[in-house]
């Protein structure tokens, strides 16, 4: 006997997140045998730091729940961790430990129930969050085609078309998709404009230490620190995003606390606790350790370096992106190509990334999941697995930079044969694209 049973509506339109799905595509296919060059996933892929392995291993008897809220010597460590990096102070008890910081941005948008603001392009899971949450979520129009900036007039605008009590705006510097971080002028600016407008800041700002470039790391927060929700984690400067540990660190206000006391609801209905030998290791890479900063920096270097070598192989190739000063992500914009593409059928991002995939081996990911629109031709294309595909080449990538290497000999073919193959495989495409002008 059938029960045919119906879900959420979310669900008629709604696939799982796309960049979760093009990795899983890639990793079957190379199971396949298949050769694809994987720029689909912005995954950090440098080993787990030893002091870690060993705490996880040492902590891996501990067995019992902890609270909800976080273990509270790693709540202080993660307090004066950011309070360091940021030069702000932040109150443990407002600090909050989640199952990364998707689940704790999800669990924030839950206990706001907000109307969302969202810069485009944003992160892939904001505005399917708001989706699932049955909030209204609006994309503020990019000032420019190639970044993430925008106009205050232009947040205003949707803001007055809102009408809601309730504004939420989520930023994110370093960014992903374009590798871009907001300058501290317009931090500040956008700070004032949201005090005046009582909108509410997700700062998230997971990619706060993959900071390469040259602008420096501030968060919103300075400037409006009773209206910003500063977000963090380990899953991206220190490679450990399976581990799944996320930190949200509120305001010191009277709403600061309330929202804490929501969360800690939310988090004892859905997750209880996060893992306990893995809260006991955060510890570790929370306690501002001589040799793990060492580690992070040099990672974003190497991140840093293999990034901007795409952005210039790529720029040579006309392929238009915003420079990178953090992260390990260009959002490639193919425009300019919309006559010869079309002449392939390909009139959409998703077409461009599937005509790539099958053609040239190359898995990228369309920026239609970032709030683009569909016919906008921009890929986002991630330096992160490249060449790192397996533990042993990225050992091998971190062993050769620490012999002070010179960087145009570290990026050559010999040793990067797979972000070169990447180079060529673009090349050959847009040449094709040029020869049909
Ligand atoms: C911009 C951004 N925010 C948040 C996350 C979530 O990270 P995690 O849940 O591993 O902390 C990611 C992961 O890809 C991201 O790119």
């Amino acid at each position: 006997m059938s029960f045919e049973f119906s879900l959420n509506h979310f669900f008629d339109s709604n696939m799982p997140s796309s960049t979760l799905t093009i990795n899983e595509q890639v990793k079957a296919r190379w199971a396949n045998g298949e050769r694809l060059l994987h720029l689909g996933f912005g995954e950090s892929r440098f080993a787990v730091h030893k002091k870690l392995r060993s705490a996880l291993c040492e902590h891996s008897v501990e067995k019992s729940y902890l609270p909800s809220k976080g273990y509270a010597p790693l709540c202080e460590s993660v307090a004066r961790y950011y309070g360091d990096k940021l030069k702000l102070d932040f109150e443990s008890s407002l600090v909050m430990i989640g199952p990364g910081s998707k689940a704790l941005i999800y669990a924030l948008q839950l206990a706001l129930k907000a109307d969302l603001f969202l810069p485009t392009p944003s992160w892939v899971s904001y505005a399917p969050q708001a989706d699932l949450l049955g909030n209204r979520h609006f994309y503020i129009p990019q000032s420019n085609q190639l970044g993430f900036e925008f106009e205050l007039s232009a947040l205003d605008a949707l803001v007055k078309a809102s009408g809601n009590e309730r504004k939420l705006l989520i930023i994110n510097s370093p960014n992903n998709p374009t590798g871009q971080m907001y300058s501290t002028e317009f931090l500040e600016e956008l700070a004032k404009y949201c005090r005046q407008q009582k909108i509410l800041i997700i700062s998230d700002e997971i990619y706060g230490l993959v900071q390469h470039g040259k602008i420096e790391h501030h968060s919103i927060a300075t400037f409006y620190p009773e209206g910003t929700l500063v977000l963090g984690g380990l899953s991206k400067h220190l490679s450990i995003g399976g581990w799944r540990i996320g930190v949200a660190l509120l305001p010191n206000t009277p709403s600061g606390r309330k929202l804490m006391a929501a969360l800690e609801v939310i988090a004892s209905e859905i997750w209880s606790s996060v893992a306990t030998p893995v809260q006991f290791a955060a510890q570790v890479a929370y306690s501002n350790d001589d040799d793990i900063e060492t580690y992070i920096k040099t990672c974003t270097a190497i991140h840093g370096v293999r990034t901007q070598f795409l952005y210039s192989g790529l720029t040579k190739l006309d392929i238009r992106c915003a420079y990178p000063n953090g992260a390990f992500y260009l959002a490639a914009s193919f425009d300019h190509w919309k006559p010869q593409l079309k002449l392939l059928g390909i009139q959409t991002s998703a077409q461009l990334a599937s005509y790539l995939l099958d053609t040239h081996d190359l898995a990228t990911l369309a920026c239609d999941s970032f709030g683009m629109a569909s016919d906008q031709m921009t890929l986002r294309l991630a330096s992160s697995y490249l060449d790192m595909e397996r533990d042993e080449d990225s050992q091998r990538l971190i062993d050769l930079f620490e012999s002070n290497i010179d960087h145009d000999v570290f990026m050559s073919r010999q040793h990067h044969p797979n972000m070169h193959a990447a180079l060529d495989g673009f090349e050959l495409f847009v040449r094709g694209l040029a020869d049909t002008r």
